[in-house]
């Protein structure tokens, strides 16, 4: 498997729970109202699973190694508006969190902003992961060798190794503060 095999799997499972979201979402607008704990399990999920073990992939070793090389204008530009991209649905998913917390004491306000939040979420993302699989991926796997691309591919698995520790010592730490 080459070093984006795994980047491009995981984009699979995001893109599930991207349409699971927006189903939830017909469901928030006709209801009028939203279960915190669905939100929750949403923000898990992008906080961990897309931003920590994906994104983390990508910048701390994807873009890493990428950042060595002598990359071309275009792709250095699509390099940085990737990491921008990710620093957005970082910011809107503190956002959510925040309306969600509001939401759960009371304030019915912050559904709107809680609907709002997924909706650009669902929106954003898979032009993000539509540039990757079809246009940075296959452009920055031109700057590795096959050994280059492999020995990423084994850091990817180190890392991945890591994150389920470093996600329930964090959940430990929480409860204990
Ligand atoms: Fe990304
Ligand atoms: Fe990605």
């Amino acid at each position: 498997m080459q070093a984006r095999g795994p980047l491009m799997i995981e984009h699979r499972l995001i893109e599930r729970m991207l349409s699971v979201i927006k189903d939830e979402l017909a469901e928030i607008k006709s209801k009028n109202k939203v279960d915190p704990v669905f939100v929750d399990i949403a923000v898990d999920f992008i906080r961990v699973y897309a931003d920590r073990t994906h994104h983390g992939k990508e910048e701390d070793i994807l873009f890493r190694e990428l950042t060595n090389k002598s990359l071309s204008t275009k792709d250095r530009q699509a390099m940085n508006e990737l990491i921008e991209d990710h620093v957005f649905g970082r910011q809107t998913t503190k956002a959510l969190v925040d309306a969600n917390s509001r939401y759960r004491h009371g304030d019915e306000a912050a559904l709107t902003d809680i609907a709002e939040k997924l909706q650009i979420l669902v929106e954003f993302y898979p032009k993000h992961i539509e540039k990757e699989d079809k246009v940075f991926f296959p452009a920055s796997r031109a700057y590795f060798t096959d050994e280059e691309d492999q020995a990423m591919l084994a850091e990817f698995w180190e890392f991945d190794r890591k994150v389920i520790h470093e996600k329930y010592k964090s959940v430990v730490q929480d409860l204990e503060a």
